[in-house]
């Protein structure tokens, strides 16, 4: 990597009680895998974009007379590249290397990590509600998402904990550390953000939507620590381990409850002042992301906001780093990646009720402390596509 900052050392996440721990050797293999991810997105890809102006280019405008017209037509001509192919084989390696080490290290310690998460439950057990009738909808059972083996919701034995628990570990080898030691930058920066530019409003009840462990929904728990939120998700090991990692946080105005998003009909109309998602639209299908948006609108209340955190739209974006950032969607079993990202999102809002005109775009830096990461800005050296530390937070103030 080019430049001044020096590149944290996985350890320096925090260890919450359920953390699991790590031994001299894991610790090198997560930094391993961690700088090596860094060291392609800021050393190797560049040149993945001139073989593609000095090569791939020039030779598809020969063939077909005109320049390619899509990110389509870029990726079908990129694959025939070496370079690309290097570049997009150790990429894609890279992920399933931080799985495996992920999993391994959480195996060998899961009846301890069992035991504490059962134990943190068991003292707060009024902090959760987990509901044997929701089943896995498509969107999230017919893939393992990021091939992150089991997905998010996958139970081994009663009470397990494994996908979730190796998803808070082994983030932070895709991120390098961007989300902070608590991977949770993201949630942060909303909590500020509304504090800084929008004091008067004072949400009573959140809700998170697709709140995996946690990660950005007990950040806005902490802006808001008179506030009730209502983390929900589909997925009862990601809610296990989030409910006693909020719980060895010593957060306690959220509970996580096992639910369907396309479906929330136990909550009243207008009964939410703020609802928020957090990397959740981009793993949502075309069938499924219009019933969340509706019953959003729906759980609103008048002058409530929604708010969604992702990476950015392709609107406007050059083709070739839509390209790019395309990656997740044909490579990295993120199959509504691309479709997500290509949509209109104001046309969205609209159809599901709110004015999809009022839609505002707003980035935020990850939060993170900068003793440890250093400042972090967009077009930082280390900046991989679709992992900035620069999100866009898209919302709409309802009526
Ligand atoms: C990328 S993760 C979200 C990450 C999380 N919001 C965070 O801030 O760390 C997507 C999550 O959405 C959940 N999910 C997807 N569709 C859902 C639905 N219809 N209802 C509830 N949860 C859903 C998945 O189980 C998964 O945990």
């Amino acid at each position: 990597m080019s430049d001044k900052k020096t590149l944290p050392s996985w350890d320096v996440l925090a260890k919450h009680e359920v953390f699991p721990e790590a031994n001299h050797d894991e610790i090198a293999r997560l930094n391993f895998l961690t700088h090596l991810n860094v060291h392609l997105s800021a050393n190797v890809l560049p040149g993945v974009r001139v073989a593609y102006e000095r090569e791939v280019k020039p030779a598809f405008t020969k063939e077909h007379g005109r320049e390619p017209q899509s990110r389509h037509e870029i990726r079908e001509a990129m694959l025939h590249n070496k370079y690309f192919q290097i570049w997009s084989g150790l990429r894609r390696n890279t992920m399933e290397m931080r799985h495996q080490a992920a999993r391994s290290q959480v195996l060998r310690q899961i009846e301890s990590i069992t035991e504490k998460v059962s134990a943190l439950s068991n003292a707060n057990s009024h902090n959760i509600e987990l509901d044997d009738s929701i089943s896995i909808p498509n969107n999230v059972g017919s893939v393992d998402i990021h091939c992150q083996p089991g997905c998010y919701y996958t139970e081994y034995f009663k009470d397990d904990v494994t996908v979730a628990a190796s998803y808070d570990l082994g983030l932070f080898v895709t991120t390098a550390g961007l989300l902070g030691t608590l991977s949770d930058g993201g949630g942060q920066a909303i909590g500020k953000w509304l504090k800084d530019d929008h004091s008067d409003f004072k949400p009573k009840r959140i809700l998170d939507l697709g709140c995996t462990i946690g990660h950005n929904a007990v950040p806005l728990a902490q802006a808001f620590p008179d506030a009730e939120v209502i983390a929900i998700d589909v997925a009862r090991p990601s809610l296990r381990y989030a409910h006693a990692r909020a719980a060895a946080l010593g957060v306690n105005n959220i509970k996580f409850v096992q639910a369907n998003a396309e479906d929330l009909s136990q909550y009243e109309d207008g009964s939410f002042d703020l609802i928020t998602t957090s990397m959740f639209l981009h793993e949502s299908s075309h069938i499924a992301m219009p019933k969340v948006l509706k019953t959003i609108h729906r759980l609103l209340a008048p002058k409530g906001l929604m708010l969604h955190l992702e990476q950015p739209q392709y609107e406007g974006m050059d083709l070739y780093q839509q390209f790019i950032r395309d990656w997740d969607t044909y490579f990295n079993n993120e199959p509504y990646w691309g479709p997500m990202h290509e949509l209109n999102l104001k046309e969205m809002f609209t159809k599901s009720g709110f004015n999809g005109q009022d839609m505002f775009d707003v980035g935020l830096v990850s939060l993170v402390d900068e003793k440890i990461f250093g400042k972090r800005e967009k077009g930082d050296a280390g900046e991989d596509y679709g992992r900035a530390p620069v999100w866009n937070a898209y919302g709409v103030w309802k009526k």
